[in-house]
């Protein structure tokens, strides 16, 4: 019998295939909220992703962005991103993937992240490490945020309610750079993958986060909240790294959450 990776794999391959064919002939999109786009697309791919789940796994619960939680029998539950990057995809920007992680008991045991644009498919599952294309990967070596390249994210909705502008500009500062690139679950995969060195968003949802936090905990990276506490897959901020540059920006994190910014921010224009 296949692994429930291999069932998930599989799956998100067809689904990568569905949201090509939707890219490559541009769909409209319209608003789920203010500034929150939705894609014929992002339904296609969920409407697939769920109906294969259930057939193969009729007992097991499942959480999915576009259409919430259905319980299920069994201790198993999947999270479903069925295209994370929507903004991305609706502009035509090429960076968003399919997301589809397996939780048992309450414990993360398989990731599959899925970019049909550059044909890569990040893979975990608990205890046995983490893939690209079925090669090991690892998260990088640099020892100091001076030396790291990392990425964040802001939210769509209640966006003039995040903090994290504050957070982008220290980071930026100390690092080679921030990447924004619109895809939380492609920048996890990159921070498991030596890619990027550390990632951190405030308010994303389990759909966001599953199969990525996997990879990179299984690649040998570290993962907490923004104050260094465990983080859950339903604690909404997440900070992840290569372990070696974790508590160098916990120590920047907490500067900043007390309000001393080693960079205060520009006044005046240039
Ligand atoms: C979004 C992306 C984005 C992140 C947002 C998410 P969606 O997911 O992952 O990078 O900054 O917080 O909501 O809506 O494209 O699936
Ligand atoms: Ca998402
Ligand atoms: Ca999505």
């Amino acid at each position: 019998m296949d692994s429930y990776l291999e069932i998930a794999q599989e799956i998100a391959r067809e689904a990568a295939a569905l949201l090509t064919g939707y890219y490559e002939r541009r769909v409209g999109f319209h608003l789920k909220g203010d500034f929150d786009l939705v894609t014929e697309a992002d339904l296609a791919s969920e409407k697939l992703v769920l109906e294969r789940l259930r057939t193969r796994f009729p007992s097991h619960g499942i959480v999915a962005e576009e259409s919430g939680a259905h319980a299920g029998t069994s201790e198993y539950r999947w999270y479903v991103d069925p295209l994370d990057g929507t903004t991305n995809f609706a502009h035509s920007f090429p960076a968003f993937c399919v997301s589809i992680a397996l939780e048992k008991s309450g414990e993360l045991i398989a990731g599959v992240v899925h970019d049909p644009l550059r044909d890569e498919v990040f893979t975990a599952e608990r205890g046995a490490g983490a893939y690209l294309n079925h090669r090991r990967i690892r998260v990088s070596k640099a020892a100091r945020l001076a030396d790291s390249l990392v990425a964040t994210g802001f939210p769509s909705r209640k966006r003039h309610e995040s903090v994290n502008v504050h957070f982008f500009h220290q980071m930026a500062m100390e690092t080679h750079g921030v990447r924004r690139a619109g895809s939380a679950a492609l920048d996890l995969a990159y921070v498991a993958a030596g890619r990027l060195d550390a990632f951190w968003e405030f308010g994303l949802s389990p759909w966001d986060m599953a199969a990525g936090v996997l990879l990179v905990t299984e690649a040998g990276g570290a993962r907490s909240d923004m104050q260094g506490g465990p983080h859950g897959i339903r604690s909404p901020h997440v900070l992840v790294d290569n372990g070696l540059i974790h508590e160098e920006i916990l120590q920047l994190f907490r500067e900043v959450f007390g309000g001393q910014h080693r960079y205060p921010l520009p006044t005046t224009n240039p």
